[in-house]
């Protein structure tokens, strides 16, 4: 390929916008906002490079829209469910993600959504600004305990290890999982002795807080629905740092309505950024934006690695993080 024609979809952190801009001829995308499904077939045409996000939704009319066109779809981010992977390799496009380097943060977020619920951190703090905090009292605002609990964990991948450890090693919690592939036991005595269970209901009948790190997509849509909320042990917390569509919603504000869920903490939402109404009425849900990744150095690196990619590929390399 001669000088490869890159679209950029979002602004990304500078430092790394300033070393796409010498891998090819760029265009950096503005406004800041999803591409729009006419956006992506103009692209298809134009670009031999295209690195979306997360948020980009790119129609199924793309794939084959884009076919000996757009090479590779680096995407900026790991998760990489808004992208229809089997369309691409058909199409003979290749796709990249950025795994690892927000592991981490995303861990860190997922606790400190757990700590927030189960301490009441938010309303807390609603109620402090509000000038409506009438003291200390012995029956203020009683949360639940963290330490010492026991923490349910789906998807015991890079982020549920990360996740675990935290819990266990920062909180003294005792670790259960679910996961479909066999996890190896050094993995586990790594994670904190985490016991691997055999069903997503035998973990949320044995877990006083319940945290999914799955990945999002058809295979898990709707995975923590009304038969894993009856199987939960009653005033479990939720944590969904993971992908919206993961959690059946409806099923979810039965859980809290029927005490069965005590509180959760949240991070992404079906159909993000529109959000439920419902979200907005109950006090014991932590609303976060998809705070996941959002530190300054994490979000350099997935940048960072999103570039890797792309010069390996264009040197006619395997990128480290080929997906397909
Ligand atoms: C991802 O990368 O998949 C996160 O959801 C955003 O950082």
């Amino acid at each position: 390929m001669s000088t490869p024609k890159i679209l950029v979809t979002r602004r990304w952190p500078q430092e790394t916008l300033d070393r796409v801009a010498e891998v090819g001829d760029v265009t950096f995308r503005d406004p800041d906002t999803t591409m729009s499904q006419d956006e992506f077939m103009a692209a298809a045409r134009e670009y031999d490079v295209i690195m979306p996000t997360v948020s980009d939704k790119i129609p199924a009319e793309f794939y084959p829209a884009a076919k000996g066109k757009v090479k590779i779809l680096a995407s900026y981010g790991v998760g990489y469910n808004h992208i229809d992977v089997d369309a691409a390799r058909a199409n003979d496009i290749a796709v990249t993600n950025t795994p690892d380097v927000l592991t981490d943060c995303t861990a860190d977020l997922a606790m400190g959504l757990l700590l927030t619920a189960a301490r009441r951190i938010g309303e807390g703090e609603r109620e402090t600004r509000a000038g409506k905090w009438e003291g200390w009292r012995p029956t203020h605002m009683i949360g639940k305990k963290v330490s010492g609990a026991t923490l349910g964990i789906v998807g015991f991948g890079r982020i549920g290890q990360a996740m675990a450890k935290r819990a266990h090693f920062g909180f003294g919690m005792k670790i259960v999982f679910q996961d479909a592939w066999e996890v190896p036991d050094d993995i586990k005595a790594a994670a904190g002795n985490a016991t691997q269970l055999s069903s997503i209901n035998e973990v949320a009948a044995h877990s006083d807080f319940l945290s999914l790190h799955c990945p999002g997509g058809a295979d898990t849509f709707k995975l923590i629905n009304a038969e894993v909320f009856g199987a939960m042990k009653k005033g479990c917390i939720l944590v969904n740092s993971a992908r919206g569509d993961v959690v059946d919603e409806d099923a979810l504000f039965d859980a809290l309505d029927s005490g069965k869920l005590t509180a959760a903490g949240l991070d992404v939402y079906m159909g993000e950024p529109a959000l439920d109404p419902r979200f907005l009425k109950y006090e014991n849900i932590v609303l976060a934006p998809h705070l996941g990744s959002a530190t300054d150095g994490t979000r350099n690196a997935m940048g960072h690695r999103a570039i890797d990619n792309l010069e390996a590929f264009l040197a006619g390399e395997k990128p480290r993080d080929l997906v397909s």
